[in-house]
């Protein structure tokens, strides 16, 4: 465990939040999950324990060790859905809720209000400027981003955001939690898409274009990426996996702030089937259908 961080609590128990609250725990820190509702919090719990006996059965020999193991780990996982109160003896936050910029500022005011002084706070926003999250709170010098990637338990880096106000010892701690929980942790200024997005979100994008105007089809695009390029997914599947609504959130986000970029243009393909309710994977339908026929 790197640093003074012990006590972690994590805002979202969906795609995200679930998996950064499994590897924090796998190493050894205590975590509080919270969300808005218990059902979310049982719905995630429920994939996280999946997904540690996924990774305990690769890492543990024999079941009993592995029974043992999962149990130890999830003992450090605690649930709630009262924010202010999860926070009170925090060591760091992670927050991994909804990509929308008022949404998160107003849940890191009222943390703000509620936890300690020294407490970290971090994001795991897409997209979102840090300096704008932390302009919500009086900690814009204990404050910085932390974005980790979808499988959080398989994919091995984190982006660690040192903003313009992030003071070095707040960095140095973050990017300490981040080899904390077994990740190559890289350092990124807080720039539009950070290091990852900024080339894979335009890539996703021309995916949907390509689609669209009826270039190619949903298949043979991904397994062109697929097969062509050694992609373990192709775009569109990946932006299944990702979530429609969170790449919507992003492209409409980085258009209104660019609105000359044409690389961050909507796509009306991809608003089609957000209004729609089509958000990929976690909905059973995006690209492609996901319901057991
Ligand atoms: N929890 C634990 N383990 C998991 C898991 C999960 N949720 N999902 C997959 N795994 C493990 C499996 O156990 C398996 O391990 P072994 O090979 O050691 O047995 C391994 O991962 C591969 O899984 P599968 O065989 O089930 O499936 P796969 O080979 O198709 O791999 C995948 C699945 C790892 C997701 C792979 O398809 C992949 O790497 N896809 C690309 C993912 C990607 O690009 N993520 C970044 C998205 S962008 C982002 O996150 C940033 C943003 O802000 C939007
Ligand atoms: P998701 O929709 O799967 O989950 C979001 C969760 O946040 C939901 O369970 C929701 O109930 C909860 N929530 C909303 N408001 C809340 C509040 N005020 N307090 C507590 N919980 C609240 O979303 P996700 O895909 O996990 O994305 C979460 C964040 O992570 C976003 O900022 C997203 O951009 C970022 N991110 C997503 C991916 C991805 O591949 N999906 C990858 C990296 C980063």
């Amino acid at each position: 465990m790197g640093s003074n961080i012990k006590n972690v609590t994590v805002f979202g128990a969906g795609l995200m939040g679930n998996g950064i609250a499994q590897v924090a725990a796998q190493n050894g820190y205590r975590v509080t999950l919270v969300d808005v509702d218990k059902a979310f919090l049982e719905k995630g719990i429920a994939r996280l324990e999946g997904s540690l006996k996924r990774v305990l059965r690769k890492k543990v020999e024999g079941e009993e060790a592995q029974q043992i193991a999962f149990n130890e780990v999830m003992a450090r996982i605690s649930t709630s859905t009262d924010a202010e109160g999860a926070v009170a003896n925090a060591d760091l936050v992670v927050e991994a809720i909804i990509e929308n910029l008022e949404i998160k500022q107003d849940l890191f005011a009222s943390l703000d209000k509620a936890a300690p002084a020294p407490c970290l706070f971090a994001s795991n926003t897409s997209s979102l400027p840090i300096k704008e999250l932390a302009a919500a709170t009086n900690r814009a010098d204990r404050f910085g981003g932390l974005h980790f990637f979808n499988p959080v338990p398989v994919m091995r880096l984190v982006e660690v955001v040192k903003a313009e106000e992030t003071s070095e010892e707040t960095h140095t701690a973050l990017l300490a939690f981040g080899e904390g929980v077994g990740k190559r942790a890289v350092t990124c200024k807080d720039t539009p898409g950070f290091i990852v997005n900024r080339l894979l979100v335009p890539y996703l994008m021309e995916a949907v274009r390509l689609l669209d105007r009826g270039d190619a089809s949903e298949a043979d695009i991904d397994d062109a990426m697929k097969m062509g390029c050694g992609y373990p997914m192709g775009p569109l599947q990946l932006l299944d996996y990702v979530g429609l609504d969170t790449t919507k959130f992003i492209m409409d986000g980085w258009h209104n702030a660019f609105p000359d970029q044409a690389l961050f243009d909507p796509s009306p393909l991809l608003d089609k089937l957000v209004s729609e309710g089509k958000l990929g994977r976690k909905s059973g339908e995006g690209f492609y259908s996901y319901t057991k026929k």
